[in-house]
């Protein structure tokens, strides 16, 4: 196998073309939640397509399915050697509020940051996933340049991460023959830091809700009604207050019911990684920090549930003050859910609850969204072994094992459906901005997960031998 040189050889003489190559798809806004987008959704799509040809693979396909398509690539060397199926996602979340970007969100640009003193590209899906999972196909170009590729690969690349991977569960059920594979390899998820790295263990679910409430038929005049009619929004926000108590636990009944319980070895285990709750505040400017009481923060943002507003909307919002009690109010609520939490049943106890809740002087509507299943993957199989060693070898540091708080539903699918652990492998930082204005990726960190994927095809092997 390539030792350290031929791999970071390769890397420094193709520096300049890697990093272009990835702004060209940066420049296209591949933003599925918007159908405004859906001819550079699909350009998005074909440029992968493009990519992975020139890098070598084979049976190179953009699978058309009833949203957006998948890209399919893969490169078989030998039937007997394990196979490696990566997975990463070509859209991104819409760009907007624009106007607190500080340069395009679809104009590439390199600037340095506090945690980034060799800069980072800025723009939306540089970490969130094109940055991330344009690395895995750099790699594999690099691994079949040298001639050192290790396992057999197949690339599944999809479009609908953002919206939920509603088409994805739809192919991977009918193409259980073509994804055959060893493990899955994702990089999607974070790093705790440049010089601490970690591999996360596990997601959380969710269930996603829009509730609305109507009060009067009409918009009043809040001087001749007031008073008198119960006003939505005021009655949704003393709903929404009363879904947690005062030490923060959510109040729906039967919420908890089927939370895993860490045991206090577990506990110790997670409190093992490095954290600095001053810095935490600090970089979001924080006086203090807010959750259920008896968990740290770092429990609070991955091994325990939540219940959050995303969005609220209702009466009047422009210029001025206008007199009014508005006949409907809404909101957007999400619950991150943990194992063994299931998100329909979740879903359900949320309608029952908000439904229960309501004073007979307004209606109220519940409907869901897509959801999503919790999943923890293993930390002691080949596959994770494999990662760490990789890791290790290009950080100098052993990673940390770490549960995230974000969502990616499909992995959970990837094991009921397919059988297959995945090996969450991210090299983004939570400070990157992802989904935010101004979402950006270390060059560091990007030419960090080129040099370290090699290094994981060759440990995979060597352990599966
Ligand atoms: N890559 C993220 C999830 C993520 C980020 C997990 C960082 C762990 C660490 C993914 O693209 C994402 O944003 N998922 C959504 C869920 C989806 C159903 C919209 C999320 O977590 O909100
Ligand atoms: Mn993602
Ligand atoms: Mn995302």
């Amino acid at each position: 196998m390539n030792s350290n040189s031929n791999i970071n050889a390769y890397i420094e003489t193709h520096k300049d073309r890697f990093l272009n190559e990835l702004f060209d798809i940066l420049r296209i806004p591949s933003v599925s939640a918007d159908p405004k987008y859906k001819n550079d959704v699909i350009k998005t799509a074909d440029a992968i397509k493009e990519k992975l040809i020139a890098a070598g693979a084979d049976k190179v396909e953009v699978c058309p399915t009833a949203g957006y398509p998948i890209v399919y690539g893969e490169k078989i060397i030998d039937p007997k050697l394990p196979t490696v199926l990566v997975y990463g996602h070509y859209d991104v979340q819409p760009a907007d509020p624009l106007e607190l970007w500080t340069s395009g969100p679809f104009e590439p640009v390199i600037k340095k940051t506090d945690l980034h003193p060799q800069g980072a590209i800025f723009a939306r899906g540089a970490c969130d996933d094109k940055g991330q999972m344009y690395m895995h196909v750099k790699a594999f170009e690099l691994m079949m340049q040298t001639g050192t590729l290790a396992c057999n690969v197949k690339f599944m690349i999809e479009g609908e991460e953002e919206v939920g991977s509603t088409n994805l569960a739809i192919f991977v059920k009918q193409n259980k023959e073509r994804l055959r594979a060893d493990v899955i390899l994702i990089s999607d998820t974070g790093i705790i830091a440049n010089d601490t790295p970690s591999i996360c263990v596990g997601l959380r679910g969710l269930s996603y809700v829009e509730v609305e409430v109507t009060g009067p038929n009409r918009d009043l005049h809040s001087g001749l009604y007031g008073g008198a009619v119960a006003n939505p929004i005021n009655i949704l926000c003393e709903m929404i207050a009363k879904m947690k108590d005062d030490k923060n636990h959510i109040t729906i009944p039967g919420f908890y019911d089927d939370v895993e319980v860490l045991s206090a070895e577990e506990r110790a285990e997670m409190a093992k990684a490095p954290f600095s709750l001053d810095a935490y505040k600090k970089a979001l400017d924080l006086s203090d920090i807010h959750g259920e009481e008896g968990f740290t923060t770092n429990e609070r943002n991955s091994i325990r549930p939540t219940l959050d507003v995303n969005g609220i909307w209702g009466g009047y919002t422009g210029e001025g003050a206008k007199t009014v009690i508005a006949s409907k109010a809404y909101a957007k609520i999400s619950m991150r859910l943990v194992p063994h939490q299931n998100s329909d049943k979740i879903t359900e106890l949320f309608k029952n609850y908000f439904e229960s809740i309501a004073p007979k002087s307004v209606k109220v509507k519940v409907t869901p969204h897509h959801g999503g299943e919790p999943v923890v993957t293993p930390s002691t199989s080949p596959a994770y072994k494999a990662a760490s060693m990789a890791m290790e070898t290009t950080y100098g540091k052993k990673p940390v094992p770490v549960r995230s708080g974000g969502s990616i539903p499909i992995v959970a699918m990837f094991k009921s459906e397919l059988g297959l652990d995945s090996v969450l492998m991210g090299f983004g930082l939570d400070s990157d901005a992802i989904h935010s204005p101004n979402e950006h990726y270390g060059v560091f960190n990007y030419f960090k997960g080129i040099e370290t994927i090699p290094y994981f095809y060759k440990y995979f092997a060597d352990l599966k031998k």
